[in-house]
């Protein structure tokens, strides 16, 4: 599917919203480009055309009524015009509609967790269908994020200790990106989240299940790119907030208590749903939040598998 953007600085159009918001920032780009070329034109003009020539007498130009009038009633007038259109859009961003499918959005260092009106949640992909309105009610575990899709051009804060909400209705089927754009730490960057919009044949809410002919590992893979498991655990063996998922599965870990485990299914499981259970020593500094709810069994099954391939 192409996404094609909308104008050179703009992305597409992806929701009921951004007709409304672009048609404004177009007319006030414009309308500041065309002013800028005739004034600076017409003042380079001026410069030259009444340059001092000797023999040539300055002449008073006095006062003007009518002139003065006109400069003032055209900007007021522009300014009530692009009052009004901003209202209209600010207002229609406002309002949610009463027939909104309402989605739970929690924000946490670095990812962002939906939560389905049947209770399933997902990190990372937000699935809505096509044509129907959708109220995001967002919270923050910590501190501030701000959850922002460009092509549907909306943005709110999620703020801990409150409820902030924004709807949107998604126009075009497909992909589309979803950034952090408050800095929030030292992955701020990496919070990212995908919004896919599907059509009414499509299951709705979705189950989570592997692609047709995905193998559990590469399933694992996915998810652990989808959950942001990413920016505490790198592949590589470097070491980020978390410990490195290269050559883990069998490693003898020592714990802050000083016990040592071996890294095994029931290990990994537990860590994924209780990670405060076992902490490595080293590593007692950051608290790793709990996919349970998160990812079901299969999932963590999943999950195992991937993590035997990290060698
Ligand atoms: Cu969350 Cu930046």
């Amino acid at each position: 599917m192409s996404h094609e953007p909308y104008s050179f600085q703009l992305p597409e159009q992806a929701s009921t919203l951004a007709p409304e918001v672009d048609w404004l920032y177009d007319f006030i780009y414009w309308f500041s480009l065309i002013s800028f070329v005739l004034i600076v034109g017409l003042m380079v003009f001026f410069i030259f055309r009444y340059r001092r020539r000797p023999g040539v007498k300055a002449a008073p130009t006095g006062h003007n009524t009518a002139l003065e009038l006109a400069w003032t009633f055209a900007p007021l007038i522009l300014l009530v015009m692009v009052f009004h259109w901003g209202f209209r859009g600010y207002v229609y961003a406002l309002v949610v509609p009463d027939n909104a499918i309402e989605i739970r959005v929690r924000a946490e260092q670095w990812k962002w967790e939906f939560e389905y009106p049947n209770g399933r949640r997902e990190n990372g992909v937000l699935v809505v269908p096509i044509n129907r309105p959708v109220r995001l009610v967002m919270s923050s575990k910590d501190v501030i994020h701000s959850f922002f899709v460009p092509s549907f051009r909306v943005k709110k804060d999620a703020v801990p200790g409150m409820y902030t909400t924004l709807w949107f209705q998604a126009t075009k089927l497909g992909e589309f990106d979803v950034f952090c754009t408050e800095y929030c730490g030292t992955s701020h960057s990496g919070m990212l989240a995908k919004i896919r919009v599907v059509g009414p044949e499509e299951e709705w809410p979705p189950r989570p299940r592997p692609n047709p002919g995905e193998s559990p590992a590469d399933w694992g893979r996915r998810m652990f790119a989808q959950n942001n498991c990413n920016t505490c655990h790198s592949l590589d063996g470097s070491r980020i907030a978390g410990p490195s998922f290269k050559g883990l599965w069998g490693r003898q870990e020592t714990l802050v208590n000083g016990q040592t485990v071996e890294v095994d299914a029931n290990y990994v499981r537990e860590s994924i749903l209780q990670p405060q259970a076992k902490v490595v020593a080293g590593y007692s500094n950051v608290v790793m939040p709990t996919f349970a709810g998160a990812l079901n069994d299969e999932q963590i099954d999943a999950m195992i598998e991937f993590i035997k391939t990290v060698r």
